[in-house]
C-alpha cells in the first residue's frame, strides 16, 4: 500500500503571503503541496497559471513534491508548461478531455506523476482503460474550497481502490477534515487533500497535523 499523507490545498491560503503559508505546513510534516487550477471553463472560477507554479519551486527547493490538480478544459495542451513550471505530479480530469490516454502519456513525457481525477458523477471504470500513477476521487464538486463532504464517497474510493490495485494512491480532494479522513482511510484512500481545513485554521501546522493524525498518515 501506497504511504498516507495529507496534502495542504493552497487554493485556502493567503495568496498575498503564499511563501510564509507554505513553509508552516512543510515545517508542520508535509512533503506535498496540492495547487488546484483552474481556468473559468472546466469550472467557473479562475486561479492560478505556471508561473506560480513556477514561483513555489523556487521557494520550496527540489525535495517537496507539487502536486498540480488541472481543473481546466482540454489539459493536454498545458501539461507541457505545468511540467516546465516544476510540477512534480499533473492530475488531469477525465470529463476534461475526449483524450485521456493522449493527455497522460503527455504529463509522463513531461516526468510527472500522472494522475486521473473523477467527478463525483463519473463512473470508475474509466480506471479499467488508463493506467494511472494516482486516483484522484473528487470527494465534492470541484471548482471552490470548503464544501461539504459528499457521503457516498468512501464507497466510489472502495471502488477506485479495487480497480486500480494496491500499488496506486487513491486520492480524496474536498471536505477532506478530521470528521471525514477516517472513513476515507477505512475505505482505501492513501493521500488526502485538505485545504480549508488547514488554511482556514488559526494554526495551519497544528490543522495538519491533526488531519493527518485523523487519516492515520
Ligand atoms: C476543489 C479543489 C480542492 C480544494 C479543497 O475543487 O480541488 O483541492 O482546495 O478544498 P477543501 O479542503 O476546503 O474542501
Ligand atoms: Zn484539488
Amino acid at each position: 500500500m501506497p504511504d498516507r499523507l495529507v496534502a495542504p490545498s493552497i487554493l485556502s491560503a493567503d495568496f498575498a503571503r503564499l511563501g510564509a503559508q507554505v513553509d508552516e505546513v512543510i515545517a508542520a510534516g508535509a512533503t506535498v503541496i496540492h495547487v488546484d487550477v483552474m481556468d473559468g471553463h472546466f469550472v467557473p472560477p479562475i486561479t492560478i497559471g505556471p508561473i506560480i507554479v513556477s514561483a513555489l519551486r523556487e521557494h520550496v527547493g527540489e525535495a517537496i513534491d507539487l502536486d498540480v490538480h488541472l481543473m481546466i478544459e482540454r489539459p493536454e495542451r498545458q501539461v507541457a508548461d505545468f511540467a516546465k513550471a516544476g510540477a512534480t505530479g499533473i492530475t488531469i480530469h477525465a470529463e476534461a478531455t475526449p483524450h485521456v490516454l493522449y493527455a497522460l502519456d503527455a504529463v509522463r513525457a513531461g516526468g510527472c506523476r500522472a494522475g486521473l481525477a473523477v467527478c463525483p458523477a463519473t463512473p470508475v471504470t474509466i480506471f479499467e482503460e488508463v493506467r494511472v500513477d494516482l486516483a484522484l476521487c473528487m470527494t465534492v464538486n470541484p471548482g471552490w474550497g470548503g464544501q461539504p463532504f459528499i457521503p457516498s464517497s468512501p464507497d466510489k474510493v472502495r471502488r477506485i481502490a479495487s480497480v486500480v490495485g494496491d500499488d496506486v494512491p487513491v486520492m480524496v480532494d474536498g471536505g477532506v477534515t478530521v470528521k471525514t479522513a477516517p472513513e476515507c482511510t477505512a475505505a482505501g484512500a492513501a493521500w488526502f487533500v485538505a485545504g480549508s481545513a488547514i488554511f482556514g485554521a488559526d494554526d495551519p501546522a497544528s490543522a495538519y497535523r491533526a488531519i493527518a493524525e485523523a487519516a492515520g498518515a
